[in-house]
């Protein structure tokens, strides 16, 4: 077991978790508009810049902000090492918010003068949102003599971020007018592989060990079992970037890849699903639905990542990038949000107040039929996407989009509910 302690005296101010938060239905609202507005062109084929455009939207608007925000709470508080300068997160979010507006502007401006200035200015601004970002946070855990596995994933994420970003900040050069920086397909595999095995599945994995157990009183995934995931997930996300740039042919890196599939949407799924299944307290929640519906997917992502190496149908890429970032891993974030924020919230406002005043109880910060009504539309803009992309009808496309929309909207009522301010009462 691990002993060492969460530093919950080392939490930012919540300002600064819940700006990014808050990103996120902002992202997910313009990604719904853009399918609903394009509707089956953009679930085609990954290599049409508005798919590029809608994957971003996920993966830096959505996911990108719920994760930033979070590594900005939990790297004081897993790792028990304050990240420095944090108040430079606060030009981070605007950074992040232009460049991710100008990529998506500049890719679904192809072909128009204008676009290749745009998609330089993303460039420049994402270099410098993720800078500001990433060496702070870095510095954070090189610095944390925390030996927990979840420092670890946290650590291994990170690298795989940085790498990433690298790589998109090359690609992205290739959209500006300038030169693509070698054979796309290969490119995009290993830019993919380090986005979504290295840091999505890293992330989710190693900050999840911590908070299943906590928020619902599971017993925790066994350390061997940890470890095992990471030992798969390193190798899995580093070696096939390795592996290209030594020049080895795709096939080999997608080889390589295998073990972080196995790790990520396949043995760490299962081994926190049996968890979940060992909780004591009964009563239902909804994040925990959307826990047990995100990780329902992750076999599925598995299953495609397979299908997309064996076959030459571009959907497959698509589908499995669709059933990642707005299924497994969109779900479980929007889900996380439900519960994390409750908490942080109620942490900041109310814990130092028990005892003087009458104070809310966390579960009533978010009423449960809100949450239950967003993850719900979550989950059934996920499986109509999924069918939108399977049967290439338009219709279902923009059906996809417009439950996104409402999913959106959604969120943006559960988040803003939690950080409504209220009124302590006396006690007796
Ligand atoms: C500064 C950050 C990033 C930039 C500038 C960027 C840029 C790009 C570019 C230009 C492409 C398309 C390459 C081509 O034209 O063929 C691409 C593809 C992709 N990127 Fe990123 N990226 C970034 C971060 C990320 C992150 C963090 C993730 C995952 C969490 C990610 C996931 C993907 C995926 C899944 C694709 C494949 C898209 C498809 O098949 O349509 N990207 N990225």
């Amino acid at each position: 077991m691990n002993t060492e302690k969460l530093r919950l005296d080392q939490a930012p101010p919540l300002s600064i978790p819940t700006a990014f938060f808050l990103v996120a239905p902002a992202s997910a609202a313009v990604a719904g508009l853009l399918l609903l507005v394009e509707g089956g062109r953009l679930l085609a084929s990954g290599w049409v810049p508005g798919t590029i455009a809608l994957v971003h939207l996920g993966t830096l608007g959505f996911l990108g902000s719920v994760m930033i925000g979070a590594l900005l709470q939990l790297v004081p508080v897993l790792a028990g090492s304050p990240v420095p300068r944090v108040g430079l997160a606060r030009l981070v979010l605007p950074l992040l918010l232009v460049g991710v507006g100008l990529l998506v502007g500049g890719l679904l401006g192809a072909g128009q003068p204008f676009a290749p200035a745009l998609v330089q200015g993303a460039r420049l601004a994402l270099l410098l949102a993720f800078t500001l970002f990433l060496a702070p946070v870095g510095l954070a855990l090189v610095r944390s003599r925390s030996e927990r596995d979840t420092s670890w994933g946290m650590r291994l994420a990170v690298l795989c971020l940085s790498l990433a970003v690298a790589a998109g900040l090359l690609m992205a050069d290739g959209h500006g007018g300038g030169t693509f920086p070698g054979p796309r397909g290969t490119w995009i595999q290993a830019h993919l592989g380090l986005g979504l095995l290295g840091w999505v599945g890293a992330l989710l994995s190693a900050v999840f060990w911590q908070v299943v157990p906590m928020f619902y009183l599971t017993r925790p995934v066994p350390p061997p079992a940890r470890l095992a995931v990471l030992a798969l997930l390193a190798p899995g996300a580093l070696l096939p970037p390795l592996a290209l740039a030594l020049g080895a042919s795709p096939l080999l890196s997608t080889l390589l890849a295998g073990p972080g599939v196995v790790a990520a949407w396949l043995l760490n799924p299962a081994l926190l699903a049996r968890a979940i299944s060992t909780r004591t307290r009964k009563r239902p929640d909804p994040s925990l639905r959307a826990w047990q519906a995100g990780l329902a997917i992750a076999p599925l992502a598995a299953l495609v990542a397979l299908a997309s190496a064996l076959s030459a149908d571009p959907r497959w890429p698509v589908l499995l990038v669709w059933l990642v970032v707005w299924g497994h891993a969109g779900l479980i974030a929007h889900g996380m949000l439900t519960r994390i924020l409750p908490f942080l919230v109620w942490f900041h406002r109310w814990s130092g107040q028990v005892g003087r005043v009458r104070v809310p109880s966390m579960r009533s910060l978010l009423p449960d039929r809100l949450a239950q009504a967003g993850l719900l539309a979550h989950l059934l803009s996920a499986v109509v996407g999924a069918l939108a992309i399977g049967s290439g009808l338009s219709p279902l496309a923009r059906l996809a989009g417009l439950l996104m929309v409402a999913t959106a909207g959604l969120l943006l009522a559960e988040l803003l509910v939690v950080l409504r301010p209220r009124q302590a009462s006396a006690l007796g």
